[in-house]
């Protein structure tokens, strides 16, 4: 049965900024997030506190985390792979972090340069001084239906990792498809396999639409209730360390098809369209929003 209602949670500024091959000014990434909160989106991922040599296209992270407008009861999480990332992000006061590892060991080494493991001790400290200081975190899990590097990935691969996660204190697993590989039968057989031993509750979904597949993947897993999506204003987004990942699940395309099935997102589509468009003209393209592109 579906949900009635579904937080969306915005990654535009950062998984789709983290991947143009140009650096987007701090300014333009200040206002695109302003833009956003006025959309009525209760969770916006504003950045990542990585290290600037992988991710030069996000080394503005404390400009721009401290150049936003918070708005209160919106959540602004950020991506902190170690402690020096998570001093950065506390140094400028974040109320949320994301951690990210990955259930391929080929994509965890390209993508954070440690095994799934070095990585989870990475975490560990990081999340204990999150727990301590009251900030929430969020957990990623890469490459759940699909490695670029390995090829299959095993569900109890996703499974161990999710639940790793979990017990760590991760308050939700968002699990990702990064290459966009998946079809809906395996999207379900992986999401239920997860949601056997991490509740249902505290999982996300996270589709890239390198083949035309989010939508349809996105509903298989709305079936099964999952009641957390993520999404980019504009379908941009991709992990530069993905060979032949592509751009997110458009949010405007994501709120059109819930707004459809009765779904509550809080979300004014309008104003989402607008900024997905004003967005893809800072970035001198054509949106891949299909409801954008109608609209316009
Ligand atoms: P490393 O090279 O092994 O780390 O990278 P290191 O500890 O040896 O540090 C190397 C240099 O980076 C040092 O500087 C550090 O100080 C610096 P140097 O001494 O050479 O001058 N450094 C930092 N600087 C600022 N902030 C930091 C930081 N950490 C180290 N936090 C590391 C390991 C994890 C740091 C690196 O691999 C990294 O930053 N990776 C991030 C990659 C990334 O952001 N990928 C995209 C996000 S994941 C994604 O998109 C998938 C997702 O969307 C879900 C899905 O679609 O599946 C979430
Ligand atoms: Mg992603």
């Amino acid at each position: 049965m579906y949900p009635k209602q579904v937080r969306i949670v915005e990654v535009g500024a950062r998984d789709g900024l983290q991947n143009e091959k140009t650096i987007v000014p701090t300014a333009s990434k200040i206002e695109l997030i302003d833009r956003l909160s006025a959309c009525g989106l209760r969770s916006i991922e504003a950045t990542s506190f990585v290290s600037p040599k992988w991710i030069p296209q996000l080394a503005d992270a404390t400009e721009v985390y401290t150049g936003i407008e918070k708005k209160s009861g919106v959540s602004y999480p950020v991506l902190v792979p170690n402690l020096q990332g998570y001093e950065r992000a506390r140094a400028v006061n974040v109320s949320e972090i994301a951690v990210f590892t990955a259930a391929s060991e080929a994509f965890a080494q390209k993508n954070i340069n440690a095994s799934i493991d070095e990585s989870i001790e990475r975490f560990r400290p990081v999340i204990e001084r999150a727990q301590a200081d009251g900030i929430k975190v969020r957990g990623y899990v890469s490459t759940v239906l699909g490695c670029p590097y390995q090829g299959e990935v095993p569900v109890a691969d996703v499974v161990r990792v999710a639940q790793r996660l979990h017990e760590l204190g991760c308050y939700e697993i968002s699990l990702g498809d990064t290459i966009g590989i998946g079809t809906p039968k395996k999207a379900q057989e992986m999401l239920a396999a997860v949601a056997a031993v991490v509740p249902m509750t505290s999982l996300a979904v996270h589709f890239h639409d390198t083949r035309g597949q989010a939508l349809a993947n996105i509903l298989a897993c709305l079936e099964l209730g999952v009641s957390v999506i993520d999404s980019a204003v504009s379908g941009v987004g991709g992990c530069p360390y993905a060979r032949g990942a592509s751009g997110n699940v458009a949010s405007e395309d994501v709120v059109y098809m819930l707004q459809g099935l009765g779904i509550e997102t809080g979300i004014d589509l309008d104003r989402l369209i607008a900024t997905g468009l004003w967005l893809s003209a800072q970035l001198g393209r054509e949106t891949s929003s299909k409801v954008a592109r109608a609209a316009a």
